[in-house]
C-alpha cells in the first residue's frame, strides 16, 4: 500500500536501466525510503531493490547491463509496512514470470490473498502489491498476452492503483493500468516512457498522455495503445507540455504550498483509504486493543506548531464525542513542565516530520514514566513513528513547503478516525459512527468545493494587501482553526496577527483595533453565530473590517460581515471547521504571493525542527 511513490518505465533503444534510474532521480522531490528496478537479462527478469536513499540502488548501476531496452523502476515512500528491501518494489508473481511496481492501495487484497493462499501461493512480503503480481501471474500462466492478464486482474482489484507490469517473455512490452493513482505516459521517437509524474518524462519527450481511470496502456518502442478494461481500444490525444522542469515538479503550480493546498481533497481520500468499509465502519489497524481503551482515563495531546493546532481538534473530539478528558500541551512546555500524569493516561504525539526535537524529548519522557504512547505521524520510519507504542500514519504524502497545509488536514482526519474507532470498540451508542463516516466519505468532494473559493480569496487578498494587523477569531472549534489560519499568515506573509477565541476580544485585544485592521471570523458553528455578530460589530465600530468564513446556509454573519466566504455544509461542526482552513491557507498564500515573498521557504524557518 503505497500512496506517493515514484514510478518509472522505459522501452526503446537507449540503455533502459540508465533511463529509469534518471527518471527516479527526477522524482526525488516526492520523497522516498527505498527503491528498486526490474529489467530483462538472459531470458529472466532481474529485480534489485534497496532500502534507504536512491543512491543505495545507484551503487549497483555499474553492475547492470547497458544493453537492456526495457526496464521499470520504483521509489517507495512507505505508508504501510517498514521501508525494507523485501517490501520495496518491484514484486514478482509466484512463477517469476512477471514483475510489477505499484502506487496506491488495493482495498480487497486480503480476500484476494486468502484465495491465492488457498490455491497454494506463497508470499515473500506483506504487501498488497505482491498479491496483484500473483493475480496477474496466474492469468499470464494461462497463456493470454500480458495486456489481457493485466485487464483480467484489474477487473478484480478494488481501490486506487497505478500498476506497471513486465513479463519474462514479451521482451519489448510494458503494460500499465490506472485507477485513481497518478500515471503519465511520454510518447517519444521509437521509444516510450511512463512515470508517476510529468518531470520524469520531460528530458525525453514533451508529448504527454495522462492515462484516464480504468484504462490499460500497452507500451512498445513504436507505439502506445490504450484500451478499456475489456480490451476495446480507446483513442487519445497527447498534450504538449511546455513547462520547465522546476515548474513540472510543482505540477504547474507556482509553489509547492499551493500544490499541497490543492492536493487536500486527494489527501483526505488517501487518509481514509482502506480505513472505512462499505457498512460505514472504521477499520484502524495497529492501535490499542479494546480493553486498553476501556482503561484510559485521560488523553494528552503533545505537539508543536500546526500539529499542536491539530491536537486542539483532538481534544475537542475526545471530549465532545467520547467524554474522555483531554489536554493539549506544547511539546517544549510539556518536557520541562513536570507534568502530572495518570498511569492510565494516553499520550498522543502529533507530528508531520516525526523528528521534531521537543516532541521526541516529550515522547521519551512519557516512555520513562511508562505512559502509553500513540503517534499520529506523516513520515513512516521517522523517530516518533518508531518510538511510539502505536502509530497512525496520516498518509498525506511528502509535504515539501515549510508551511504545513495538507499534513494538518490529514492529522485532523486521522484524529476523527481514531475517535470513531474508540467509539466503535467501546460501543458508545451516543456516537453515530455510521453517520459521521458517511459524511467523511463526502469530504473530498466538499474540499474541492472549498478550493473553488480561490478567486474570492484572491479578491480579498488584494483588498487586504496593505493591512498591518489581522485578527483571527472564532468560538468553539472555529477558534482552534483560527489559530492555524493566523500561523499560516504570519509564517509566509510576515504579517502580524492577533488570534484568540472571539469572546476574549473585550478582555484586551480590542484595544488593538483601528481603521484598516482585518478580522477573520470562523463562523462555521451555526449555534454560535449570534454571538459572533456582536464581536463583528465591535470590530466595525472601531473602523475594522469583518470577514466571515462560514457555511452556505448562514444568513446571520452573512448580513453582518463586510466580506463573506461560504463553504459547503456538512453535518458535523468539526468537519465544517476543518474545511474552513482551506480559504485561510489560500489567503496566506495569496497575500504572500502579492508581496512577492519566497513562500515555500519562509525566512528563519525550517521544515523539520530537530533542535530545541
Ligand atoms: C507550520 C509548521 C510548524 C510545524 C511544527 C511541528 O506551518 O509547519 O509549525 O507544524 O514545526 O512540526 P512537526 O509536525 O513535523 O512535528
Amino acid at each position: 500500500m503505497e500512496t506517493m511513490c515514484g514510478i518509472a518505465g522505459y522501452v526503446g533503444p537507449r540503455s533502459a536501466v540508465q533511463v529509469v534510474y534518471d527518471q527516479l532521480k527526477r522524482l526525488e522531490y516526492r520523497g522516498y525510503d527505498s527503491a528498486g528496478i526490474a529489467f530483462l537479462e538472459s531470458g529472466a527478469i532481474k529485480v534489485f531493490k534497496r532500502a534507504g536513499k536512491l543512491g543505495e540502488l545507484g551503487k549497483l548501476l555499474g553492475e547492470f547491463p547497458d544493453d537492456t531496452h526495457m526496464a521499470i523502476a520504483h521509489s517507495r515512500w512507505a505508508t504501510h509496512g517498514a521501508p525494507t528491501d523485501v517490501n520495496a518494489h518491484p514484486h514478482f508473481d509466484q512463477f517469476e514470470q512477471v514483475a510489477i511496481i505499484h502506487n496506491g492501495i488495493i482495498e480487497n487484497y486480503l480476500e484476494l490473498k486468502e484465495e491465492l493462499v488457498h490455491n497454494g501461493h506463497t508470499f515473500q512480503s506483506e504487501t498488497d502489491t505482491e498479491v496483484a503480481a500473483h493475480i496477474i501471474g496466474e492469468e499470464y500462466a494461462r497463456g493470454v498476452p500480458l495486456e489481457e492478464a493485466v485487464r483480467r486482474a484489474a477487473r478484480r482489484l478494488r481501490g486506487a492503483y497505478a500498476l506497471v507490469v513486465v513479463s519474462r517473455t514479451e521482451r519489448n512490452k510494458i503494460v500499465c493500468a490506472r485507477n485513481a493513482s497518478p500515471l503519465v505516459i511520454g510518447l517519444g521517437e521509437e521509444e516510450n516512457l511512463l512515470a508517476s509524474d510529468i518531470p520524469a518524462l520531460l528530458p525525453y519527450t514533451r508529448q504527454v498522455l495522462v492515462l484516464e481511470d480504468d484504462r490499460i496502456a500497452i507500451l512498445t518502442p513504436d507505439e502506445v495503445v490504450v484500451t478499456d478494461l475489456h480490451g476495446i481500444e480507446q483513442p487519445y490525444v497527447p498534450m504538449q507540455v511546455d513547462w520547465d522542469i522546476a515548474a513540472a515538479e510543482k505540477s504547474g503550480y507556482d509553489h509547492f504550498m499551493l500544490k499541497e493546498i490543492h492536493e487536500q481533497p486527494e489527501v483526505i481520500r488517501q487518509c481514509l483509504a482502506g480505513r472505512l468499509d462499505d457498512a460505514n465502519n472504521v477499520r484502524l489497524d495497529n492501535v490499542f486493543s479494546e480493553h486498553v481503551w476501556g482503561e484510559i482515563d485521560r488523553v494528552n495531546f503533545i505537539a508543536c506548531g500546526t500539529s499542536y493546532h491539530a491536537g486542539l481538534m483532538g481534544k475537542y473530539l475526545f471530549e465532545t464525542l467520547l467524554r474522555i478528558p483531554a489536554d493539549v500541551f506544547y511539546s517544549s512546555e510539556f518536557r520541562y513542565g513536570d507534568p502530572v500524569l495518570s498511569p492510565k493516561s494516553l499520550a498522543i504525539f502529533i507530528s508531520q516530520s516525526g523528528e521534531t526535537a521537543d516532541s521526541l524529548a516529550a515522547l521519551r519522557l512519557c516512555k520513562q514514566r511508562r505512559i502509553r504512547t500513540l503517534g499520529i505521524v506523516n513520515v513512516i520510519g521517522s523517530s516518533i513513528a518508531r518510538e511510539c507504542d502505536r502509530v497512525i500514519i496520516t498518509q498525506a504524502g511528502p509535504e515539501i513547503s515549510v508551511a504545513s497545509t495538507k499534513a494538518y488536514t490529514a492529522q485532523v482526519i486521522s484524529l476523527v478516525l481514531l475517535a470513531l474507532h474508540v467509539a466503535q470498540v467501546q460501543e458508545m451508542p451516543g456516537v453515530r459512527v455510521e453517520e459521521v463516516v458517511s459524511q467523511l466519505k463526502r469530504l473530498p468532494g466538499l474540499a474541492e468545493k472549498a478550493l473553488e473559493l480561490e478567486p474570492q480569496v484572491q479578491e480579498l487578498a488584494k483588498k487586504a494587501a496593505e493591512a498591518k494587523l489581522f485578527f483571527f477569531l472564532g468560538r468553539g472549534v472555529d477558534a482552534y482553526v483560527a489559530l492555524e489560519g493566523a500561523l499560516k499568515l504570519k509564517e509566509i506573509a510576515y504579517v502580524a496577527t492577533q488570534e484568540s477565541p472571539a469572546g476574549e476580544m473585550k478582555h484586551g485585544p480590542l484595544a488593538l483595533v483601528e481603521p484598516g485592521v482585518f478580522a477573520l471570523f470562523g463562523a462555521t458553528d451555526a449555534a454560535l453565530r449570534d454571538k459572533l455578530v456582536s464581536n463583528m460589530k465591535e470590530i466595525q465600530a472601531r473602523g475594522g473590517l469583518a470577514v466571515s468564513v462560514t457555511t452556505e446556509e448562514d444568513q446571520i454573519t452573512d448580513k453582518a460581515a463586510d466580506f463573506t466566504l461560504k463553504l459547503p455544509r456538512v453535518n458535523q461542526n468539526y468537519l465544517c471547521a476543518l474545511l474552513s482552513i482551506i480559504p485561510l491557507q489560500l489567503l496566506a498564500y495569496h497575500l504572500a504571493s502579492l508581496k512577492g515573498l519566497e513562500i515555500d521557504q519562509p525566512r528563519n524557518l525550517a521544515k523539520s525542527v530537530t533542535v530545541e
